[in-house]
């Protein structure tokens, strides 16, 4: 990939070799110039890729996507935050369904085929306010790496799934021509559209399943998702359990 005209109008699409983290990069490159809303970079490779809560996202050189994008979501309320990694999620789990079946959303805005990840994101959005004031959306897909070596628990790649390589490029602008509906949809306000196409994407969303908490493991179903992204679960009681990130963990089976 060398620099790239995107299809969409707005959208400058800057790729790099090699960076630390395009997250970061972008963080960086936007305190020097402000860069219009939608602009991307993408890196073949990241030194020091950074997943959620402080963890490392490891990527093989030149195999997969890892890209970050930029939005400045001002008449977003933070409260209403999550939305963006709805539309982030959907963007991705639609574009991946386009090669192969059993793609999901785990809650929050990790993508599944069956009961592997192929795709996390890292969401970092700058407030103003009550207000949303720029969201820096990184998002990496496994795409062609054939072998995971770092303890990423439970990888998959797109390759491992369909045998073939895909062009990352083709990829990128799938997600990007999504992503950019999904991103017009919210403008116009359409959040209850977005919420309802989320609930049905979601991984583990009819039944019960085992999840832990600080208290023990227990089986629970989804109950629902509240529009501040709160995750709340119903145990075999009865009782509703709401979590926010990182409060609950899914026990999925290892080596399935
Ligand atoms: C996770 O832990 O699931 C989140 C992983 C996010 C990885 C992407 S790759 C592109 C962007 N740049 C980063 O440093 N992280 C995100």
């Amino acid at each position: 990939m060398s620099m790239l005209n995107s299809t969409m109008e707005k959208t400058r699409i800057i790729h790099v070799e090699e960076t630390h983290s395009t997250n970061s990069l972008l963080r960086e490159w936007l305190e020097q110039e402000p860069l219009p809303t939608g602009s991307v970079i993408v890196a073949d490779f990241q030194t020091a890729g950074r997943g959620q809560v402080g963890n490392v996202w490891e990527s093989e050189r030149g195999k997969n996507l890892t890209f970050s994008l930029v939005l400045y979501p001002q008449a977003l309320p933070v409260n209403q935050q999550f939305l963006i990694s709805q539309i982030a999620a959907l963007s991705v789990k639609e574009t991946l369904d386009a090669y192969t079946e059993g793609i999901s959303i785990k809650w929050p805005n990790d993508i599944y085929w069956q009961d592997k990840k192929i795709c996390g994101m890292l969401i970092e959005n700058d407030l103003s306010g009550h207000n949303l004031l720029r969201s820096i959306i990184g998002i990496g897909i496994n795409l062609n790496q054939t072998i995971f070596r770092g303890d990423a628990p439970n990888p998959v790649s797109l390759w491992q799934i369909v045998k073939q390589e895909v062009d990352r490029e083709v990829v990128l602008r799938q997600f990007l021509s999504r992503f950019e509906a999904y991103n017009q949809a919210l403008l116009s306000g359409e959040k209850a559209l977005i919420h309802t196409r989320y609930m049905e994407a979601l991984y583990w969303r009819e039944g019960y399943h085992p999840y832990a908490d600080a208290k023990g493991a227990f089986s629970a179903r989804i109950y629902g998702i509240e529009p501040t992204g709160h995750l709340l679960l119903q145990s075999t009681d009865g009782a509703i359990r709401r979590y926010a990130f990182k409060e609950v963990s899914y026990l999925i089976q290892k080596g399935v």
